[in-house]
């Protein structure tokens, strides 16, 4: 990829966003995570030094239901980060028959202890937790957790302040809606005024990156796909959009090179082992990395950055219950980061 000629920098951004496509045609810039994970990392590791200088050490507590070996695998990685960057780790572990409210009183049990900065409830929860007929399900189980500890932000107490979508206000963006937007931000991505469409409905990773983009905080015009959008309507905004941001994970889904506009950045933030054991986003990236401008590959894309976010949130929790943190999140305006050198290769 061609480096932008620094005449181009006080270009306008309309100026420059065709010219830049038409300089990278043909060839994505691939959006690994490693670094901005890194970045994160060296930063969280600090703020913890800080802390346990204080004598301070952020905890996170992690609830798991059930011995799903994929969630096991999550939660293990998640500890395992928090605890090389110094902060500690506990694994609450129940029967996947606990009932609803049972692990609802579990989990507000965690809450009401002063020394648990930061809960997580791994998901999926057994499907009578997840969609009962009726009764006590999972919200209740997620609002059990109050807000600042919420690092998962999806509790009745986080939700609205991604709804009103203030930056300043903000208590915990969901890991992987934070992971995009240090993506969006670390590789210089524009998304005021772009085309976003946001493809599923899960409610810690679609949802909240559905409302990130649209809101003030990235004032993307947001199209919101999932399974009851009609096919047709599905390829038609999906071949306007500037941005793509896939997240369902399904062998049925699959976003091809002649659903993406020439000069798209594409994010996949799926992850599924197909029948080959091979982990899989949603994107079909050999040959969507021909047409896009930017691009994340599965593995080594979202994911990683995802459990560096998290610490990120695991520190935020910590903070806030020692008065050390008011809401908010130091975040780079994207309106103006793709003037940065970092948009060449
Ligand atoms: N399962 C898969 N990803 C996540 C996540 O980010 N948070 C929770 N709680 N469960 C998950």
């Amino acid at each position: 990829m061609l480096a932008l000629p620094s005449s181009f920098r006080s270009a306008s951004p309309d100026k420059i966003f065709p010219l830049l496509r038409l300089y990278n045609a043909g060839m994505a810039e691939i959006m690994y995570g490693k670094p901005v994970a890194d970045e994160i990392e060296r930063r969280v590791r600090g703020e913890v030094e800080r802390l346990r200088a204080r004598g301070v050490v952020p905890r996170l507590d992690v609830v798991l239901v059930g011995k799903s070996a994929a969630s096991q695998r999550y939660v293990g990685k998640k500890m395992e980060f928090c605890e090389r960057l110094g902060m500690q780790a506990m694994l609450h572990t129940f029967d996947d028959h606990i009932s609803a409210s049972d692990l609802r009183d579990q989990v507000q049990r965690i809450n009401d202890d002063p020394a648990a900065h930061a809960i997580l409830v791994q998901l999926p929860l057994p499907r009578h937790i997840e969609e009962p007929a009726s009764g006590v399900n999972k919200f209740d189980v997620f609002d059990a957790i109050s807000g600042r500890k919420d690092v998962d932000g999806i509790s009745r107490e986080t939700v609205p302040e991604l709804y009103r979508a203030q930056d300043e206000r903000m208590l915990h963006l969901p890991a992987t809606a934070l992971a995009v937007r240090r993506m969006l931000e670390f590789y210089g991505i524009e998304t005021e005024g772009k085309v976003a469409v946001i493809v599923g409905r899960n409610d810690i990773t679609a949802k909240p990156i559905h409302h990130m983009l649209g809101g003030r905080m990235c004032n993307a015009t947001a199209i919101w796909c999932h399974r009851y959008t009609r096919k047709a309507d599905h390829d038609r905004f999906m071949r306007t959009a500037d941005i793509i941001v896939t997240s369902v994970g399904s062998e049925r889904y699959r976003i091809t090179a002649d659903l993406v506009k020439p000069g798209a950045v594409v994010i996949d933030v799926a992850t599924r082992v197909g029948a080959d054991g091979k982990l899989n986003g949603d994107v079909d990236f050999e040959h969507v990395k021909e047409v896009a401008s930017f691009i994340t590959p599965v593995p080594k894309g979202v994911g990683p950055v995802t459990v560096a976010a998290l610490t990120e949130n695991v520190v935020r929790a910590a903070e806030f219950a020692h008065g050390l943190r008011q809401p908010g999140y130091d975040l780079a305006p994207s309106r103006d980061a793709h003037l940065r050198p970092a948009i060449s290769s």
